[in-house]
């Protein structure tokens, strides 16, 4: 069996003078439109610096990954609200500080440097940041960078199933859910243009277990689209 290769990264909370490679790196990775601007980064700084995280290199130095949250009352949203709706067209103005929940609206690593345990580093942080806050959980919707390749023969939920179930691999999706989230639904729409996902997201829960009450659990595993 061969081990994919560990990259050596701490996390800490994002400063303005990481702002220019987070902006080159999602250059990389998302169209000109899904890019991120110095204005909306600025704006999540002000708002929530606590939920703004980079992964460095301790080799270089260098930001290899982020990841960007906000707190919202869920009360005041649909699960099939989009990505504009979740961050206030990515201000992050919708910023809640009395929310229980910790809304994942970012996260991606390096092109160079993905697969490499990044995105887990910046998991954790995100999960000691919703256990440090008492959060009741963490939400977010997943992009489906693996459906447009097998649109043709297969529903968004089938294929949502298939990932769920490990038959197939969303690089995105397979990477959330290894990290403990589960499935509660499907947004149409979520992020749009998002031509590999067909702006398709899937809308996943972490749940606090240390401030869950029972009821919330069972209510919580209810939702699971792996437990219907
Ligand atoms: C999704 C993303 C953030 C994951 O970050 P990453 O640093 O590549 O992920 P990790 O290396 O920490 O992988 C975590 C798990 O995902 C899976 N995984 C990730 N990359 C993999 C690869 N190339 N091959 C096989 N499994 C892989 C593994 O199960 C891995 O678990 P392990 O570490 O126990 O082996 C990253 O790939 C990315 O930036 N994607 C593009 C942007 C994006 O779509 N972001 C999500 C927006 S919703």
């Amino acid at each position: 069996m061969t081990r994919r290769k560990r990259a050596k990264v701490f996390v800490r909370t994002t400063r303005p003078e990481d702002f220019s490679a987070i902006e080159e790196m999602s250059r990389l990775i998302y169209d000109e439109q899904l890019a991120w601007s110095r204005e909306e980064l600025e704006s999540h700084q002000r708002l929530f610096p606590e939920g703004q995280f980079v992964a460095i290199s301790r080799k270089t130095g260098e930001v290899v990954g982020t990841a960007m949250s906000l707190i919202v009352s869920w009360e005041d949203y649909d699960i099939g609200d989009d990505y504009i709706d979740f961050t206030a067209d990515s201000t992050f103005r919708n910023h809640d500080p009395n929310g229980r929940t910790l809304y994942g609206a970012e996260v991606f690593v390096h092109p160079n440097r993905q697969g490499m345990g990044i995105g887990s580093a910046l998991y954790n942080a995100r999960q000691e940041l919703c256990k440090r806050l008492g959060l009741l959980r963490i939400r977010a919707g997943a992009r489906l960078p693996g459906y447009d390749a097998v649109a043709d023969r297969m529903n968004i939920y089938d294929y949502v199933r298939e990932v769920i179930a490990g038959r197939a691999y969303d690089p995105t999706l397979s990477f959330q859910l290894r990290q403990g989230f589960r499935v509660i639904g499907i947004a149409e729409g979520y992020l749009a243009p998002d031509l590999e996902s067909r702006n398709y997201a899937a809308v996943i829960e972490w749940l606090n277990t240390r401030v869950a009450t029972e009821q919330e659990i069972a209510q919580a595993r209810e939702r699971y689209l792996d437990s219907v």
